[in-house]
């Protein structure tokens, strides 16, 4: 069967969101990594429609350049004074060519687990059914808040009666007295003839409970018109549900979450051992057989290989782990990890870490900016800032990097294979080359050439008689006569017949 492609996409994003109590648009807060309007327009895109059109207008400063950003080619509509969903659509419509033909879908901005196969589904249910106005239903335990499918004896669908204006009826008697009993919701998403749309929309007042241009009239003004109005139920309703606030934003992102680790389980063939304590956003790709252990979060454009291993308790943002590494107890941002390298436990990858292949960064680590190559480790307690270390080098216990003087941030070059003795300080811009030395406890000032040691601590002086004189009376002073006095006995008994 050929896919129905919409002649359009129009993505309702205006409203004040005011349940949502924040400072911030419903629109822009986030689940799996992603804004909401950005969920309902990577849908609307994937739909392979000609136009897409936004309407925006409650902080349009801000919806607006989202939009721009996740789908440039959308139109965005502004609506005006007048309220309501019906209106929204008029004004993306006016936004849209003029000689559109075809069918052109409604979806909101804050409906986030919609998919491009629903969508695509309502178009050819509506399409091959030759239908003026199809509207995506769903059956609810508790309706409360939606607007009702009223139908007329004959089963077909004669109108939508929002919830304030069923509560009205029912109090006045009139002919949707009994609308608050229907269990079938209007999802808010439709697919419509475009000149039906356009015509009906004309005729649309605002005489209703909230004195807004409803969209939901439509059906009603359509059919009177003569046209087929019809509907298409969803089963999966998480679909069809809207984020009005927080618990919803927080319910949501968590079902988001399940849908995800599903598919990286059942599509890429990663392990998740504790899907409750594992949170991946929606872009991050995880190679097959690759085992998240619990409690770990990987967010933004995070990718990771195959057959590597990432936590426990793990948070990687933005980074990249090549196939068979190991990130253990590990937070990183902007980082890359190559393949078969080790980070962690407890180590902290700041941006513009490039770890190469098996190569290694240990415990309480922190880099930054700092281009690690192949098989060189980083094992233990250090700091390397604004660096470059060379492939199979080794940076000793306690090592630090003191790349800023107090005004501004200096590089250091450390080659190839070069050995940087524990608990070392390399003051940078600073370069040690390839095959050279640090002794231990190094503060390193000048560069260090090829296969050169460099030394650079106080000689030490050991004092003799230094405990008895100065700490006369103490265990220590005790202790270093017993160690003298059986010094004295084994260098007596040294050379005597047994
Ligand atoms: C709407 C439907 C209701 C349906 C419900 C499903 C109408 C009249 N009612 O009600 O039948 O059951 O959705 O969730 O359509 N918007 C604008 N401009 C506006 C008003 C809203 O762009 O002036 C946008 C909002 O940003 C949002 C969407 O339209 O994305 C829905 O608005 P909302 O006010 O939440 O509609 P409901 O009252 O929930
Ligand atoms: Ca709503």
């Amino acid at each position: 069967m050929s896919v129905s492609r919409p002649a359009a996409v129009i993505v309702l994003a205006a409203g004040d969101g005011t349940r949502m109590k924040s400072d911030l648009n419903k629109m822009l807060h986030t689940i799996g990594g992603r804004t909401l309007v950005a969920h309902a327009l990577l849908a609307a895109a994937g739909t392979q429609a000609a136009h897409l059109a936004v309407t925006v207008r409650a902080q349009r400063e801000r919806v607006a350049p989202q939009v721009a950003q996740i789908v440039p080619e959308a139109v965005i509509a502004d609506q005006d004074e007048v309220k309501g969903t019906g209106r929204a659509a008029e004004c993306a419509l006016d936004a849209l060519p003029p000689d559109l033909s075809g069918t052109v879908l409604v979806t909101y901005g804050d409906t986030p687990l919609l998919t491009s196969e629903t969508l695509l589904d309502l178009t050819r249910i509506h399409e091959s059914a030759g239908n003026a106005v199809t509207v995506l239903t769903a059956h609810l335990e508790d309706p409360t808040g939606y607007g009702r499918i009223f139908r007329g004896p004959d089963g077909t669908v004669h109108a939508i009666i929002e919830h304030k204006d069923a509560v009205k009826a029912r109090d006045e008697g009139s002919e949707f007295q009994h609308a608050l009993e229907i269990g079938e919701i209007n999802s808010g998403i439709y697919a419509f003839d475009v000149e039906v749309l356009r015509t009906s929309l004309a005729k649309v007042t605002t005489d209703n409970a909230q004195g807004e241009k409803y969209l939901t009239d439509v059906l009603a003004i359509a059919r009177d018109g003569g046209g087929r109005v019809d509907s298409h139920s969803i089963e999966d309703v998480w679909q069809i549900e809207g984020v009005n606030d927080k618990v919803q934003l927080a319910r949501m992102g968590k079902e988001l979450n399940r849908r995800t680790l599903d598919r990286l389980m059942r599509e890429s063939g990663a392990i998740v051992v504790d899907p409750d304590t594992t949170w991946v956003d929606a872009e991050v790709t995880v190679g097959r057989d690759t085992v998240l252990e619990p409690n770990i979060q990987l967010k933004g454009a995070t990718s990771i290989g195959a057959g590597a291993t990432i936590g426990p308790d793990t948070t990687l943002t933005d980074t990249e782990v090549g196939d068979g590494a190991s990130v253990v107890r590990t937070q990183a941002h902007l980082a890359v990890i190559g393949p078969e390298a080790t980070v962690g436990p407890f180590s902290y990858l700041r941006p513009g870490t490039t770890l190469g292949a098996k190569g290694k960064i240990g415990g309480f680590v922190e880099t930054k900016n700092a281009d690690i190559g192949a098989g060189a480790k980083v094992p233990h307690l250090t700091y390397a800032g604004d660096a470059t270390i060379g492939e199979g080098a080794n940076i000793g216990a306690g090592t630090i990097f003191a790349n800023y003087d107090g005004v501004a941030k200096h590089h250091t070059n450390v080659g190839k294979h070069a050995f940087i003795g524990s608990n070392s300080v390399i003051i940078a811009p600073r370069t040690i080359a390839d095959g050279s030395y640090v002794g231990a406890g190094s503060a390193i000032e000048v560069d260090v050439k090829p296969g050169q040691i460099a030394v650079a601590r106080g000689r030490q002086r050991n004092i003799d008689g230094w405990v008895a004189r100065r700490r006369q009376g103490t265990k220590t002073h005790e202790a270093a006569e017993a160690a003298l006095a059986q010094d004295q006995d084994t260098s007596e008994g040294e050379g005597t017949p047994a």
